[in-house]
């Protein structure tokens, strides 16, 4: 590989560590090949078999990266092409895995959005701002949606709101009670500010907006919180960290296969930078995605008879402060010798 393509690449990559994934397990590997390729692969102990067993939000991680890293490339006049080297994630592998071969391409089509974006994406949750988002953004956010064959539906109506809001805590306190679900989830909570920096991955209390002692009791401890009066004080004190929420959506489309998973991440790529772009700031209520009761709740309240595939992804989005950045491994860290 020349010296050129080696720095193009690092510059290229070291925007594509930000790039979000499911409670920030950042399970990609990058190696650099002689012929300028770079294989990117898959570190097994970096997956959720117990939460997404067929890998479909891990999967669709990956093509959230695919798509900064190609508007990472943009302004040097590349693209990122993905060939993709397995459709499925094996968590019992013992060791790093293939995942795509990854080239430099001459760009064909310009991009419309600024690499700066990708770095300045977070989630947040915070408290939001009492605005609800503008129609503007959010009808250019299902233009988006719809390029990429799904629908993005939003309510900003208050008692839909509230009704979203309370379904999602309903469900995250339910689902945590379940002991392979906490196992999966605790493993990845990083309790305190210094956990957090020290591995520089998985879900910072500090970011979940949740004091780390009480964090760590809700996982370890969780009988504690089936207790009525210390389920209602803990249930009251999450609910009001949404306070100000004001917009809910949701989205349907293909989300059935590996390929329809990276399509999916790419579209989220491009929907989050686009609400970036607009200081507008996103929170996926996970849960009443896989909690199959609460789904299905939510398909039936939402439904007005149009849509034509299952919801894959609840959130709310608003205006907030500016969160918290969580941590993220080093290029060097990331880098496969
Ligand atoms: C596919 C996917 C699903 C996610 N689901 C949730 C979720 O259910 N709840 C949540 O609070 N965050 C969720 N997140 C956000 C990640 O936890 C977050 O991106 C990660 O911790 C890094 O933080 P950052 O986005 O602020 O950089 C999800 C992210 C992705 C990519």
């Amino acid at each position: 590989m020349s010296a050129r393509t080696f720095s193009l690449w690092m510059e290229i990559l070291d925007y594509g560590r930000w790039a979000p994934s499911p409670h920030n397990i950042q399970s990609w590997r990058f190696r650099l090949e002689e012929d300028s390729s770079c294989t990117l692969l898959y570190d097994p102990k970096r997956l959720l078999p117990d939460t997404d067993p067929t890998g479909r939000f891990c999967t669709a991680g990956f093509g959230l990266l695919i798509e900064m890293l190609d508007i990472a490339a943009a302004p040097r006049g590349l693209s990122v092409k993905a060939e993709f080297l397995t459709r499925e994630l094996d968590a019992k592998s013992p060791q790093l895995m293939p995942f795509a071969r990854l080239t430099l391409v001459e760009r064909q089509i310009p991009e419309t959005l600024d690499r700066q974006l990708i770095l300045d994406r977070r989630t947040s949750r915070l408290p939001y701002d009492d605005a609800p988002v503008s129609r503007a953004v959010l009808e250019e956010l299902a233009t988006i949606a719809d390029g990429f064959g799904h629908k993005f539906e939003f309510s900003t109506d208050p008692k839909e709101v509230a009704w979203t809001v309370r379904l999602n805590a309903d469900t995250m306190f339910f689902d945590m009670s379940d002991p392979i679900a906490r196992n999966e989830v605790g493993g990845w909570i990083r309790f305190s500010r210094a956990e957090a920096r020290r591995r520089a991955d998985g879900l910072a209390a500090y970011a979940m907006h949740f004091p780390g002692l009480l964090m760590r009791l809700f996982v370890q401890a969780n009988y504690l919180f089936r207790v009525p009066g210390i389920y209602h004080a803990v249930r009251w004190f999450y609910e009001r960290s949404m306070r100000g929420t004001k917009t809910v959506a949701w989205l349907s489309g293909p989300y059935g296969n590996h390929d329809e998973w990276i399509n999916t991440g790419r579209m989220l790529a491009r929907l989050w930078l686009t609400m970036t772009k607009h200081g507008v700031y996103l929170h996926p209520f996970g849960s009443v995605i896989t909690n199959a009761k609460a789904h299905a709740r939510l398909a039936k309240h939402f439904d007005d008879g149009s849509r034509k595939h299952d919801l894959w992804l609840l959130l709310r989005l608003g205006h907030s402060d500016v969160p918290p950045s969580a941590h993220r491994l080093t290029l060097e860290q990331l880098l496969v010798r």
